[in-house]
């Protein structure tokens, strides 16, 4: 009989994870993503912040009335508003969870809590924050069957405050306390402390479980969770590929993985099914447009490569003489599958629902077409390429603004000249610019038409396979009056993916 997990896994990618510079997931990409982590085998999916957007909004309440395994838990300051928007997202959940909280350090008390109905001094305004937590858990509790509550900023709070704060929450109602170090600023033997303190000096907490949150500022977000868990921590967060705000957040990936492999030194187990990892890991890259590096531990390409003479000899005599897991244990080795414009509809289907996209008949049958353009141009199609022409061809955002024809004329001796034929709402508008290159010369072109003021913040290009008839796949980041969106496109012709880019962009803008 298989142990009962001791660790609940609460996975922050759709919330906090998309908090990542530039990055933004529509509805359908986060419901994507939460089959998937419901595949891995979450304990709880936090789906979004409902107050921030009607658009997240509606995608926690898809995903709180579709996904049936894990708790499905939404994120609310500790305001009236942002609870009850939570309450009616997860109305449908068949386990949910509101996480709400407020800040708990001195710096975040005087500086997000300045103005005087607070307090005059610091001591008065903790007073009166503690009774704005005590009241949001109530209403929460309200609303939810279970509270989370967030001491904000709790690695740099002063522990004697945070106990109190803590031991009234969880009077209040709260289930869970988590213990954000939200700059990432506390080192492993602080932050395992201060979860040890909370163990022994929160005169309640038997009643709670204590969770884990930690930031990647220092790059110990994993080592910073894994000690709270060695102290006393029964829930961990974090986000796949370890993608967040700023540096980032703890990758899940590795939590769970340090916890498995090392069980001999924590003795915990956890629900979570790592064969799901390396699938989960590129849908989040792809989808949130973050390549995951080539060394990123667990995930990475070359995790589990061996290349010097030494090591090479040593792991073919025995894999365990440099390997402390297996590629196996975290998906990495299924065979390669390879597509040609001899695979149907059916093959289509098969595969994608493999690498975890359900999608509509209408869906497929368009991505079929474009798969089998691809196909003829390049002879063989990979996942990666399949995924890439996902995002390309089902685009999250209701498009304003498509591409309808392209023609540039490049060369080493002639002036790059791009003409564009755009659709604007349904009106055909062409225009033609120059540019200090092709790629230049086509987004001038693309602002000429639609009048744009956009700033390109940034440019990447790679290309999803080997070869040179490979799909180039463009990243760009637009900022338009403090506003800023990512917009990828793919093509086998670079230029194009160039274009698509810039137009997902503007869109989304
Ligand atoms: O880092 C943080 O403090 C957070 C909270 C909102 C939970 O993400
Ligand atoms: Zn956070």
């Amino acid at each position: 009989m298989k142990a009962t997990p001791e660790i609940a896994v609460f996975d922050t990618t759709l919330r906090d994870g998309e908090q990542a510079a530039g990055t933004r997931l529509g509805k359908r990409d986060k419901m994507t993503i939460a089959r998937q982590l419901a595949r891995l085998r979450v304990d709880i999916i936090e789906a979004g912040f409902p107050a921030s957007s009607p658009e997240d909004f509606e995608a926690v309440r898809d995903i709180a009335r579709e996904i049936e395994g894990p708790t499905i838990c939404a994120l609310s300051r500790a305001v009236a508003t942002d609870i009850d928007a939570c309450g009616k997202a997860l109305a449908k959940a068949h386990r949910p969870r509101i996480h709400t909280g407020i800040g708990v350090s001195d710096i975040h008390i005087m500086g997000k809590f300045q103005d005087e109905r607070y307090g005059k001094t610091l001591e008065s305004k903790k007073d009166k924050l503690i009774a704005i937590a005590v009241d949001a858990v109530k209403r929460a509790r309200n609303c939810a069957s279970e509270v989370q509550f967030y001491a904000e900023d709790a690695g740099r709070s002063d522990p004697a405050y945070l106990y109190r704060m803590l031991e009234a929450v969880i009077n209040a109602g709260a289930a869970v306390v988590n213990i954000p170090d939200t700059t990432g600023y506390t080192v492993p033997e602080q932050y395992g402390a201060l979860i040890a303190g909370i163990r022994d000096h929160v005169p309640n907490i038997a009643k709670a479980v204590i969770s884990v949150h930690c930031h990647d500022d220092l790059g110990l977000a994993v080592a910073n969770s894994l000690a709270g868990v060695r102290n006393g921590a029964r829930q961990v967060e974090g986000t796949l590929n370890g993608i967040g705000e700023r540096a980032g957040n703890a990758a899940i990936e590795e939590v769970v993985m340090g916890l498995r492999t090392r069980q001999d030194y924590y003795g915990m187990t956890t629900g979570i099914e790592p064969k799901e990892f390396f699938r989960t890991s590129r849908m989040v890259a792809e989808m949130l447009g973050m390549p995951v590096p080539a060394n990123k531990a667990v995930v990475g390409t070359n995790a589990f490569s061996h290349s010097s003479g030494i090591h090479v000899d040593g792991f073919l005599k025995n894999r365990q003489t440099y390997e402390i897991m297996t590629p196996e244990d975290v998906g990495l080795n299924e065979s390669r599958v390879v597509l040609t414009a001899r695979t149907g509809r059916a093959g289509l289907r098969s595969r994608l629902e493999k690498l975890g996209y359900e999608l509509s008949k209408e869906e497929i049958e368009s991505l079929y077409l474009r798969f089998i353009t691809v196909a003829d141009k390049k002879q063989e199609v990979l996942d990666e390429d399949l995924t890439a022409l996902i995002h390309d061809e089902l685009p999250q955002t209701e498009a304003t603004i498509k591409l309808d024809y392209l023609h540039v004329y490049s060369g080493t001796a002639a002036i790059p000249t791009a003409t564009v034929r755009l659709r604007v709402k349904g009106k055909q508008k062409e225009g033609a610019a120059i540019g200090d290159g092709p790629v230049d010369a086509v987004y001038k072109a693309i602002c000429a038409v639609t009048g744009t003021q956009a700033r390109l913040l940034r440019y990447d290009i790679r290309a999803i396979t080997a070869g040179t008839e490979a799909i180039g796949e463009v990243n760009v980041h637009l900022e338009l009056n403090g506003r800023r969106a990512m917009g990828r496109g793919a093509s086998t012709d670079v230029i194009e993916a160039s274009a698509k880019a810039y137009v997902d962009a503007l869109n989304r803008l």
